[in-house]
C-alpha cells in the first residue's frame, strides 16, 4: 500500500510536470474540450468553432504558412498578410538594389500596380486536417527502425494521392506523439505573393543580433505582402490579370491597447520541439552539438560581417544569409546555458527514473532506457564530425556548391547511364551554379573554407578525418597546423576551380566527363569529406536516428499509459497550434523586474546614430519629438507601446503569427522568445517564458506615420 502511494505521489508529480499553465502547443483541429474550456476560464470570448471549423469560416482561414518556415495572417477582405519584417526579409532583400534599397530604406507600395512580386515566396491555406492513425497502424504495426519508415513512406503516399487527387492541394502526413498518432494535412498553395510594404531595416530590424532573443526589445519586427487569385478565387502562377485574394476570414485589428493579464491567443506555425528529449539527448546537445555548432558558425559569421560593413551590395547580398545564421548561432548559444542554469539534465534523469520504476515490470517499455543508453553509446563519438562536416566544411558555399555536383559525377561514373538522366543532371548543375554565383562572396567564402578545413583537423578524430586529402595537403601546402598552409590552399583552389572560370566551366559542360570533375580542387575537397562521411558515419547515423524514433515512440506511448488523463499536446512540428496565454511581466533574475511593455522611449535610448544595429531613419526622431502619435498613442504610458510580452509557448516557425485578444482580434505579431527561456526547445518555463511581440499599433504608426501609408490603414478593419 504505502509502496502504491509512493509510486502515485511520484506519478502526480511527475504529471504535474507535464502539464503546466501555459505551457502547450494545442492542435485546433483536436482542441479538446478541457483545453478550451482553460481558454474560456483565462478570458477567451469566441466558441470552439470560431477558433477552427472546416464548414464555417474561422479563425484558422486567416492563418497561412508564409514562405518555407513562417507564418502570416490575413487582414484585409483583398487578401492582405502581416508578417514579420524578418519573414520576409529575403523577399525585401532581392527586391532591392543599392539604388532602391528597400531593406535600408524601407517600402511602401501606394497602389495595387506599385507591389512588388515575390517569385521565392507561396503562402499556404490549411485546408482540412484528418486522423489516419488507423490506416498507417495497419500497415506498419510491429515494424521498427528502417522497415518501418519504408512502409510509412509508402502509405503517406497513398494516402496524400487520394487526399490530393484532382483538387490541386498538397498534403503531408505528420506524426505526432513520436508517432503514436498520425495526422494528415491537406494545404492550398497559393505562389503570387507581392510586397506590400516594408519599415527600414533600422526600425524592421532594430537591435540586430545584440536584441535579437533578448527583452526589453523594441523591433519593429513586420512586413506587409498580399496573396493574388486568379479570377475564381484559386491558385495561380503570377499574372497580371490576377486579383487580390478574398479570403474566407481575416483578423480585424484591436488598436485598444494591452493590460497586463490581458487573455494573448497565438495560432501558428511552431517548427519544433522535444518536450520529451531524454537526459542522453540533452548531454550530447549541451556537450558536443551545440558549442560545435557556434564555434563554427562564428568563425563563418565573422568572414561575412567583415564584408558586409565594407560594402552595401555585399551587404544586401549576404544579408539574408547571415541574419539566418547569426539567429542559430545565438539560440544554441543560449539553448546551452539556459539547459545548465535551470539543471535540466538533472530533471529529464528523475523523470527517466520515475518511468524506470514504473516499467520495471512491464516487458514493452522496462528495455527502453537502456536501449538509448546504448544507442546514444554507439553514435556519440561520431556527432561531432557530422556538425563540423554540415555546419563546417558544407558552411562555406563554394564547397557546399561542389559537392552538391556529386550527383552529376555518379551520372558521369556510370556506365551506359541514359542520356535523358545524364542531361538532367548536367541542367541541374548549371542551374545551381547560376543561384550559387548570385549569392556568392568570394573574399569571405576563402576565408571561411580555410578556417573550417582546418577546425576540422585539430578537433576531429584523426581516425574520422579523409586522410588522403590532408596527406596531400600537408605535401603541397606544408604543417597541418598551421593557418598559413590552409590559406594557401584555399586561395590556390578559389583560383583554380572551374567553378568561377566561365571559360573552363563552359568546357566541361560541353563536354563532361568524370575525371575532368574529380580534378576540380573545390570538387575533389567536397567530395573528399562528404565520401569519408557517407561510406562510414552516415549508415550509423540513420541507424542511430531509426532506433531513436523507435525508442521515441516506445517511450511517449509509456508515458501516455502511465499517465493516462493527463492533458496532452504533441511536439511542434510545423502543423498548425494554438496556444494561449497572458500577457505578463516577468523577473529575471534577483532584484530585476521586466515591464511587460516598453515604448518608443525605450527605442530613443537605445539609438546610436550611424550604427549597424541601432541607427533609426531620419525622421523617426523628429516624429517623436512632437508627440506624433495619432490613433496609436497608449493613453497610460502617454507613448506609443512598442512591444510586448505574453506567457505564450510558441517556437521558430511562429515568427508573423498573430497575437489575438479574447474577442478574436489582431494586437501583435509574435516575433521571438526571450533570453532566459532558451531551453524552451526541450522544456517549457512558465515562470521565464515569454514571448515577445510587436504592438499592433506600433506597426500601424510605422505604417501610417513613418512610412506615410494611410492607404495601408484604410485596408484593415479597425477596432477602436
Ligand atoms: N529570433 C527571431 C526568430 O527566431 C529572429 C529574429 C531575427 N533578427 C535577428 N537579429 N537575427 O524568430
Amino acid at each position: 500500500m504505502r509502496k502504491h502511494l509512493v509510486v502515485l505521489l511520484l506519478l502526480m508529480a511527475f504529471s504535474i510536470k507535464w502539464a503546466k499553465a501555459d505551457e502547450g502547443m494545442w492542435l485546433p483541429y483536436l482542441l479538446g474540450q478541457q483545453t478550451y474550456n482553460d481558454m474560456v476560464k483565462r478570458g477567451l470570448k469566441l466558441t470552439k468553432d470560431q477558433l477552427y471549423s472546416i464548414n464555417k469560416a474561422s479563425i484558422k482561414d486567416a492563418i497561412v504558412i508564409f514562405g518555407g518556415g513562417c507564418t502570416g495572417e490575413i487582414v484585409s477582405n483583398e487578401g492582405l498578410i502581416f508578417t514579420n519584417h524578418h519573414c520576409g526579409y529575403d523577399a525585401i532583400a532581392s527586391a532591392s538594389s543599392v539604388e532602391h534599397n528597400y531593406l535600408k530604406n524601407g517600402f511602401y507600395a501606394q497602389n495595387k500596380q506599385q507591389e512588388i512580386t515575390s517569385p521565392k515566396l507561396s503562402v499556404q491555406f490549411l485546408v482540412k486536417v484528418d486522423d489516419v492513425t488507423k490506416q498507417v497502424e495497419d500497415v506498419v504495426k510491429g515494424l521498427n527502425g528502417a522497415e518501418r519508415a519504408k512502409k510509412e513512406q509508402e502509405i503517406y503516399a497513398d494516402i496524400i494521392a487520394k487526399a490530393t487527387n484532382g483538387n490541386g492541394y498538397e498534403a503531408k502526413v505528420v506524426p505526432m506523439f513520436k508517432g503514436n498518432q498520425y495526422l494528415l494535412f491537406v494545404y492550398e498553395r497559393y505562389t503570387d505573393v507581392r510586397l506590400v510594404g516594408a519599415p527600414p531595416e533600422s526600425v524592421g530590424k532594430f537591435g540586430g543580433d545584440t536584441d535579437n532573443w533578448e527583452w526589453p526589445r523594441h523591433t519593429g519586427d513586420f512586413s506587409i505582402f498580399r496573396v493574388y487569385a486568379n479570377k475564381d478565387g484559386k491558385p495561380a502562377p503570377y499574372s497580371a490579370e490576377n486579383v487580390p485574394l478574398k479570403p474566407k476570414h481575416f483578423l480585424p485589428v484591436s488598436i485598444k491597447g494591452i493590460k497586463e493579464n490581458d487573455y494573448a491567443m497565438i495560432f501558428g506555425y511552431p517548427g519544433g520541439t522535444n518536450r520529451y528529449e531524454t537526459s542522453y539527448g540533452v548531454e550530447l546537445k549541451t556537450t558536443v552539438e551545440n558549442p560545435s555548432v557556434v564555434n563554427l558558425r562564428d568563425v563563418r559569421l565573422k568572414a561575412m560581417f567583415e564584408q558586409m560593413k565594407k560594402d552595401p551590395a555585399v551587404k544586401l547580398q549576404l544579408a539574408s544569409s547571415y541574419a539566418g545564421i547569426a539567429n542559430y548561432w545565438k539560440f544554441f548559444d543560449g539553448e546551452t546555458k539556459q539547459l545548465e542554469k535551470y539543471h535540466v539534465l538533472d530533471e529529464k534523469r528523475k523523470q527517466e527514473a520515475a518511468f524506470i520504476k514504473w516499467a520495471q515490470d512491464k516487458p514493452e517499455f522496462a528495455g527502453v532506457f537502456n536501449d538509448y543508453a546504448a544507442a546514444y553509446k554507439a553514435w556519440s563519438p561520431y556527432a561531432k564530425g557530422r556538425i563540423y562536416l554540415t555546419e563546417g566544411v558544407l558552411g562555406s558555399p563554394v564547397a557546399a556548391f561542389a559537392g552538391s555536383l556529386t550527383g552529376l559525377e555518379r551520372a558521369l561514373a556510370t556506365a551506359n547511364v541514359p542520356k535523358e538522366t545524364l542531361q538532367q543532371a548536367i541542367e541541374a548543375a548549371k542551374a545551381a551554379r547560376t543561384n550559387f554565383l548570385a549569392a556568392e562572396n568570394k573574399p569571405s567564402d576563402q576565408k571561411i573554407l580555410a578556417a573550417t578545413c582546418h577546425m576540422f583537423y585539430t578537433d576531429i578524430p584523426k581516425d574520422q578525418q579523409p586522410g588522403g586529402f590532408y596527406d596531400e595537403l600537408k605535401a603541397k601546402y606544408g604543417p597541418l597546423d598551421e593557418d598559413k598552409t590552409y590559406n594557401m590552399w584555399a586561395a590556390n583552389l578559389m583560383a583554380n576551380t572551374m567553378i568561377f572560370n566561365d571559360a573552363k566551366w563552359n568546357a566541361f559542360i560541353a563536354n563532361p566527363d568524370a575525371v575532368t570533375l574529380q580534378n576540380d580542387p573545390a570538387f575533389a575537397y567536397a567530395s573528399a569529406f562528404l565520401k569519408n562521411y557517407q561510406g562510414k558515419y552516415l549508415p550509423l547515423y540513420q541507424q542511430f536516428v531509426a532506433k531513436n524514433n523507435d525508442l521515441g515512440r516506445e517511450y511517449l506511448k509509456g508515458v501516455m499509459q502511465m499517465q493516462p488523463n493527463a492533458n496532452r499536446y504533441p511536439d511542434a512540428n510545423f502543423t498548425m497550434r494554438v496556444s494561449y496565454g497572458q500577457v505578463k511581466p516577468y523577473s529575471p533574475r534577483d532584484a530585476v523586474n521586466y515591464d511587460y511593455v516598453c515604448t518608443m522611449k525605450g527605442v530613443i535610448e537605445k539609438y546610436v546614430p550611424g550604427d549597424y544595429e541601432f541607427d533609426l531613419p531620419a525622421n523617426y526622431v523628429d516624429l517623436y519629438n512632437k508627440k506624433d502619435f495619432g490613433q496609436y498613442k497608449d493613453a497610460k504610458r502617454n507613448d506609443v507601446v512598442v512591444c510586448f510580452i505574453t506567457t505564450n509557448d510558441i517556437t521558430g516557425g511562429n515568427s508573423g503569427s498573430p497575437v489575438i485578444n479574447a474577442n478574436g482580434e489582431l494586437i501583435g505579431l509574435a516575433f521571438d522568445g526571450n533570453y532566459e527561456a532558451l531551453s524552451h526547445k526541450i522544456q517549457f518555463d512558465s515562470n521565464y517564458n515569454r514571448t515577445i511581440c510587436v504592438d499592433v499599433r506600433y506597426v500601424l504608426w510605422c505604417i501610417e506615420k513613418l512610412g506615410g501609408a494611410k492607404n495601408i490603414i484604410n485596408e484593415l478593419k479597425l477596432v477602436k
